[in-house]
């Protein structure tokens, strides 16, 4: 049977791969952030040797994107320097590392979808941050980086909160950027995904898991304005009329070929992930 250690399991992606993994007939241990700091590294050594596990997720990140800009240090002493510590208690281990990371290492100037060894150049802190981490995460000898994109589950703050905020507040209409591409993805189809890769041998380095379709965050808002069965008109906007602290990428479209030759599944439809949200959140 197979021993899992998840970190920063408190959070929105934690919070579903915990469910998953309870729905399975694996041994698991959850800890959120109170259990364990990640950038203790004492801590990270004793709770990896405790556990014991055979496959390490790493869950836990700094994640606020904007505010990473004035705290960089901070977001790269998170998402960067104790994912070193976490390769190396997994070696330990002799555990496989699991690390999430984002489409944010990429800078957006393509316009075909990024393979997993496309060059990376993040344009903001968080995404250096984050590039930080995968560059630790291959210090583990066994080790799987799984980049993902523009995330939402019910155990934490997204963009269908914001939206669904929006219109229950009766704001009208709606302005959303449409000129930033992207895949939105359901929380609960990322952690399948992640135990799916976890059982293939082949999936070490770097995998890519988003939802189908590729879309914009318009075309995210519309869908969710449409599932929500509210009357709500949605404006496309530019970007450079909201500006942020943060860069984010134009384009920042993932090709899941890698994720569908090792695995021979299809990704799930973030379409099928909105009504399920919506079910789960009423
Ligand atoms: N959200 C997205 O759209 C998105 C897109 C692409 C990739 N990702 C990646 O997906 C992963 C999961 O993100 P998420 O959306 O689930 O984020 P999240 O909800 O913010 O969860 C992150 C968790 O990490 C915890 N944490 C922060 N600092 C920690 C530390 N020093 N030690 C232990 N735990 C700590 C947080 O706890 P506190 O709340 O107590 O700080 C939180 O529970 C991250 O690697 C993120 O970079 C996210």
């Amino acid at each position: 049977m197979t021993r899992w250690l998840v970190t920063g399991a408190g959070g929105m992606v934690g919070t579903d791969l915990r469910d998953e993994l309870l729905a399975r007939d694996v041994e698991f241990h959850c800890l959120n952030h109170s259990e364990l700091d990640i950038t203790d590294s004492r801590a990270v050594a004793e709770a990896v040797q405790s556990a014991a596990p055979d496959v390490i997720v790493n869950c836990a990140a700094y994640t606020r994107v904007d505010d990473a800009e004035s705290h960089e240090h901070l977001a790269n002493s998170i998402n960067g320097s104790a994912v070193e510590f976490l390769a190396d208690a997994a070696n330990e281990a002799d555990a496989l590392l699991i690390h999430i990371s984002t489409d944010f290492v990429f800078d957006g100037t393509k316009t075909a979808p990024y393979e997993v060894n496309d060059r990376t150049n993040p344009l903001s802190a968080y995404g250096r941050s984050k590039l930080l981490g995968e560059i630790a995460a291959t210090h583990a000898r066994r080790h799987l980086i799984v980049r993902t994109a523009w995330l939402f589950g019910v155990h934490g703050p997204n963009f269908v909160e914001a939206i669904r905020n929006q219109i229950h507040k009766g704001t009208n209409p709606l302005r959303v950027v449409n000129d930033q591409r992207g895949k939105p993805t359901y929380t609960p189809h990322l952690a399948r995904a992640i135990i799916r890769l976890a059982g293939h041998e082949a999936a070490r380095g770097v995998v890519h898991y988003a939802d189908e379709p590729e879309c914009t965050w318009y075309d995210f808002a519309r869908a969710i304005v449409e599932e929500s069965g509210a009357a709500t008109e949605v404006t496309p906007v530019s970007t450079a009329e909201f500006p942020r602290p943060a860069k984010r990428p134009a384009y920042s479209v993932l090709s899941t070929e890698r994720y569908e030759r090792i695995t021979g599944v299809r990704p799930d439809s973030w379409r099928d992930g909105l009504h399920e949200y919506f079910q789960r959140r009423g």
